[in-house]
């Protein structure tokens, strides 16, 4: 039962669109079972959006309107400052500082604006005593960022992986399951709403690449490194890679991968085949998943909706129970100033890489491709021509275990043959 001696826990939401009207909603309706598990009674005393007068389906008049979430951050009546307005910099970085300043705790779910600014944020709010909490900004209602933080927090994590932007995966899934280009199925994705208002976050890998960027924060105790994620979008697979790779038994997905390596910290979001009958290989439409693996755990593997109002809020009030409850953990897990400027590693890891590619359909042009792979120090395990196109040949090579660096010396060298007609298309094959 709620201690009769605590007081309220008092919220100021600002953003009252897809999470945050999720966020009133869930309050609203389970406001005794979040009293009863959190020992106090969480409420809101104001909330903030642009436009008053929009209808919001949700019964707004017991809370107090602030017209400027940055005056929302300051009110003296609120403890807990709620962040869903979205933005990187702007009005939702400006109102976080001031929450910050005025000494209260923070629950946000913008990833943009922790990718960017969330080492200096966590370091301001520490200094302070204050939380920054961010589960819905990762892979929405999936718990993964309590999962590092609190169930893994005695491993050594070794390697972070997932599929963390729905749409991309709505995107490949749909393709390969209705046999259809990615422009039409991009066009669909759209018309559904799943795109973000700028679809470059998405299909660009932006988006996901913040996502695992904060992953690899608190999974190597490093400061948030957004600006060294080799990012690569969805945007060239076409029909005939996710055919192709089908009938070699992988699936193509847009999959992050962070690890700590001799070299470095590697981080990257980009196009991968994975097997078709793993966990990530078998991951359809819009649904999320994220893989952790830790020295004395092994393999974990999280699934859930990474978006959406009902998962997001979710993870929001995760944040804010907890912050009820009374825990108090550093924004990543340890205190921000103990974090280490990671070393970027770029693509360290060896793995076998698909090379799609259309050549001149003339004597030897097959052996000169060959010999700059070999000139590379790259060993082809499969390689076959499939479907000529008049004058040219499509050509399919699964190279054995190399270095992206090699890969790429070799597809420079491609270009020097005069066979090549068009850019190759390059995917790694993850071990996953
Ligand atoms: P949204 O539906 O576009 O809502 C944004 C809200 O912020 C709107 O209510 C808007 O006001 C308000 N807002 C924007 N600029 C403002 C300003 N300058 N002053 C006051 N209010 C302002 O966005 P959302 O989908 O809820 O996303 C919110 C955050 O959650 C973003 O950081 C997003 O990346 C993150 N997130 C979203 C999802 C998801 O599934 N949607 C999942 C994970 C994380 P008006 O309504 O008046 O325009
Ligand atoms: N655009 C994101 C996605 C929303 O498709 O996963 C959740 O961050």
């Amino acid at each position: 039962m709620p201690n009769s001696a605590k007081p309220d826990l008092r919220l100021g939401i600002a953003g009252l669109g897809t999470v945050g009207i999720g966020v009133v909603k869930i309050i609203q309706r389970h406001a005794d079972l979040i009293a009863a598990r959190s020992g106090r009674r969480v409420v809101i005393t104001a909330v903030s959006a642009r436009d008053r007068t929009k209808n919001r389906d949700a019964d707004l008049s017991a809370y107090a309107w602030e017209a400027d979430p940055v005056a929302l951050a300051r009110r003296a009546d609120i403890d807990v400052f709620v962040e869903v307005m979205g933005g990187h910099n702007g009005p939702a970085r400006a109102a976080i500082e001031a929450a910050i300043a005025a000494g209260k705790d923070v629950v946000t779910a913008n990833k943009a604006l922790l990718a960017h600014h969330g080492h200096d944020l966590a370091i301001a709010a520490e200094a302070k005593g204050l939380l920054i909490r961010f589960e819905a900004a990762v892979a929405g209602g999936i718990p993964v960022i309590k999962a590092l933080t609190e169930g893994l927090a005695a491993n050594q994590i070794r390697r972070v992986m997932g599929v963390m932007n729905g749409t991309c995966n709505y995107i490949l899934t749909r393709m390969q399951s209705a046999g259809l280009p990615y422009d039409q199925v991009f066009e669909e994705a759209r018309q559904l709403g799943y795109l973000e208002a700028d679809p470059n976050l998405d299909v660009g890998g932006i988006d996901a690449g913040h996502k695992l960027s904060l992953l690899a924060a608190i999974a190597f105790g490093t400061r948030v490194s957004f600006d060294a994620v080799e990012l690569e979008g969805i945007g060239a697979v076409s029909i005939d890679d996710i055919t192709l790779a089908a009938d070699m038994g992988y699936r193509i997905k847009l999959l992050g991968v962070a690890q700590m390596t001799g070299r470095g910290l590697e981080q990257r979001m980009t196009p991968c085949l994975v097997p078709a009958e793993s966990p990530l290989g078998q991951l359809q439409g819009g649904t999320n998943m994220v893989v952790l693996e830790g020295d004395a755990v092994g393999q974990i593997v999280l699934r859930g909706p990474g978006a959406g109002e009902g998962p997001t809020a979710s993870a929001v009030m995760g944040d804010v129970i907890d912050i009820a409850r009374g825990l108090r953990l550093p924004t990543f897990g340890q205190p921000a100033t103990s974090l280490a400027t990671p070393i970027a590693a770029k693509t360290a890891t060896p793995a076998p890489y698909y090379l799609r590619m259309t050549l001149l359909d003339k004597p030897g042009a097959l052996a000169k491709i060959a010999t700059c792979l070999g000139e590379a120090g790259v060993s082809i395990d499969q390689m076959r021509q499939y479907g000529h196109l008049g004058v040219n040949a499509p050509v399919l090579i699964v190279t054995h275990k190399a270095t992206r660096d090699d890969i790429d010396h070799a597809v420079g060298l491609f270009a020097g043959t005069g066979v090549l007609v068009g850019k190759p298309v390059v995917l790694r094959i993850e071990a996953v």
